[in-house]
């Protein structure tokens, strides 16, 4: 009698506390501002599934934004702003009015799933101090790429502005820019190829294009524009016009000073 009656005691202080439990999950669920899937390594990959099937016609498949449509891209907003996971979940949920993007009526749980996914490709910027020579590594830059690249005001534009490409790029995104630049091409810098009916031929980085007409910057580094009906060949090229930079002529030292540089003038 004595031991039953200790037992239905401690049964009842299991499921008291496992009520209070519940209770405190769902509070939770309510107050938190914190993404309750954080810490699962499952939900980034089925957000993606689902930012594939509902968000890519607008925003591209690796969520880089599709500048024909104004859909930003959205790896860049963390670091570009200080969101919470909070902000961005209630954008997904209500929409942004007065433009395309729409709200979505997904339960909770695949909303934080699309969160965590857009966390998971976020460009965050290289973060640690990287250990070089930056004095050297400005006159490598002046050397090697201020043709192309301005830093610190200075420099040419048939690259992009790399004053505060380290806010923006991971350190190994920066090393596979300067290794193999061509397996990723920065957008609005992807490289074209023409002949013109005059036989100029013409290379250089897309800034803009419909089906008539396409605006670039030729190797010059001028802003052109042709209509492309007076285009005797158009070629879309996989190759970037920026050159690789091999070990053999860029040693790892030399891009840990480069870099080094390039972080020394960050202004954020
Ligand atoms: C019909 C096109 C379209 C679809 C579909 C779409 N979006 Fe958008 N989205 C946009 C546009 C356009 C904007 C920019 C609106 C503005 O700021 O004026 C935007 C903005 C956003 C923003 C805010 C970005 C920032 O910098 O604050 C987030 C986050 C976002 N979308 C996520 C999503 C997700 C996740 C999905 C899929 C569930 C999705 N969008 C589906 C067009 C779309
Ligand atoms: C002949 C012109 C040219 C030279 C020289 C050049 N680049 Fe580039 N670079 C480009 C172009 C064009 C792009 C954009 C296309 C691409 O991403 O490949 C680019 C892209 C980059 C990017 C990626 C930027 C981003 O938004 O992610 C980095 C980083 C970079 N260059 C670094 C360098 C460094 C460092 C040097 C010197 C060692 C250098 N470049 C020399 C033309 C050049």
């Amino acid at each position: 009698m004595k031991s039953n009656r200790t037992i239905n005691n401690s049964q009842l202080a299991i499921s008291l506390n496992s009520l209070l439990l519940l209770m405190l999950l769902v509070v939770n669920s309510y107050a938190q501002t914190l993404n309750p899937l954080e810490t699962d390594p499952r939900a980034a990959r089925a957000g993606g599934s689902i930012f594939r099937a509902q968000c890519a016609t607008c925003h591209g498949a690796d969520a880089k934004g599709i500048s024909t449509i104004d859909a930003p891209d959205l790896t860049m907003m963390w670091s570009q702003r200080q969101l919470s996971e909070e902000d961005v979940f209630q954008t997904i949920r209500d929409g942004i009015s007065g433009s395309i993007m729409p709200p979505h009526s997904f339960p909770d749980t695949e909303i934080w799933m699309l969160v965590s996914f857009l966390r998971s490709v976020a460009e965050v910027g290289t973060s640690n101090e990287v250990a070089g020579d930056s004095s050297r590594g400005a006159q490598l830059f002046t050397r090697y790429c201020s043709d192309c690249h301005r830093a610190n005001g200075n420099g040419g534009s048939l690259g992009p502005d790399l004053s505060n490409i380290t806010a923006r790029r991971s350190l190994s995104a920066l090393i596979s820019s300067i290794r193999n630049p061509s397996v990723n091409i920065t957008r609005l810098y992807k490289p074209v190829s023409f002949i013109t009916m005059d036989n100029e031929s013409v290379q250089g980085t897309i800034k803009s294009e419909d089906a008539f007409s396409i605006q670039m910057m030729d190797s010059n580094q001028v802003l052109r524009g042709f209509t492309k009906s007076n285009l005797r060949e158009l070629r879309y090229e996989q190759q970037s016009l920026m050159p690789t930079f091999a070990e053999s002529s860029l040693s790892n030292t030399d891009v840990d000073d480069l870099i080094s540089y390039l972080q020394s003038n960050r202004s954020r």
